[in-house]
């Protein structure tokens, strides 16, 4: 049996394919059931459907930044020792890309238009994440996580009280990015200094403001 060796075109074509179809959807199917499946749809009055669709694309948006992010840090970074459990991260980020997906066409939306800029922003960032060296990477997924979280809660907040479906994908979202800053961590990751926190803090914000109409 012979093992097919990539060259850099390859990479380069793979790489394309898989922006694209994170990009312009519809996400890989995703590797465990959706939480949200076997929960009644809510009643919502129109104002409340409009909230709860805007939050779950900022949502999406944000996974769509996730993808990117890992797979720019996965071009550039060695990540010898833990590239499995990245790898495994990067699995359980595709299934929120496709919960949040299949949520925001329920609620009778769309996913941001600008989602090719949240893509190219957040893999130049990975990227060089990944350059910086591998703690380094390693605190960035740490502090993009703990970003996440402190949104994901702030949106557990915001959703209309009945919106179960909505919930029960936000929270495991929750409970996964948790997961993935803590292998992080045990991993060796170094903490970011303040200001780069702060400027994470900023992109993100543009990111998610932004999303909520666009
Ligand atoms: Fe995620
Ligand atoms: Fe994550």
């Amino acid at each position: 049996m012979t093992t097919r060796q990539y060259t850099a075109f390859d990479q380069l074509i793979n790489g394309l394919d898989q922006a694209l179809h994170t990009i312009f959807g519809p996400a890989p199917a995703p590797s465990r059931p959706n939480p949200a499946a076997t929960l009644p749809e809510a009643e919502f009055s129109a104002a409340e459907r409009e909230l709860a669709g805007r939050l779950m694309r900022v949502n999406h948006a944000g996974e769509i930044s996730a993808q990117a992010l890992y797979q720019g840090q996965a071009l550039t970074a060695k990540l010898p020792n833990v590239r499995d459990k990245m790898e495994q991260a990067a699995v359980e980020e595709n299934d929120h890309l496709a919960w949040t997906e299949e949520r925001i066409h329920e609620l009778g939306t769309h996913t941001s238009h600008l989602a090719p800029f949240w893509y190219a922003g957040s893999f130049a960032i990975g990227a060089l994440a990944g350059i910086a060296g591998d703690k380094w990477s390693l605190g960035f997924v740490v502090e993009t996580e703990c970003q996440v979280i402190r949104h994901l809660d702030s949106h557990l907040a915001r959703l209309p009280e009945q919106d179960a479906k909505s919930r029960a994908v936000l929270e495991q979202m929750r409970t996964d990015e948790a997961h993935h800053a803590t292998t992080a961590v045990a991993a060796g990751a170094a903490e970011l200094p303040a200001p780069v926190k702060s400027l994470m803090a900023l992109t993100s914000k543009l990111m998610t403001r932004t999303a909520y109409w666009i």
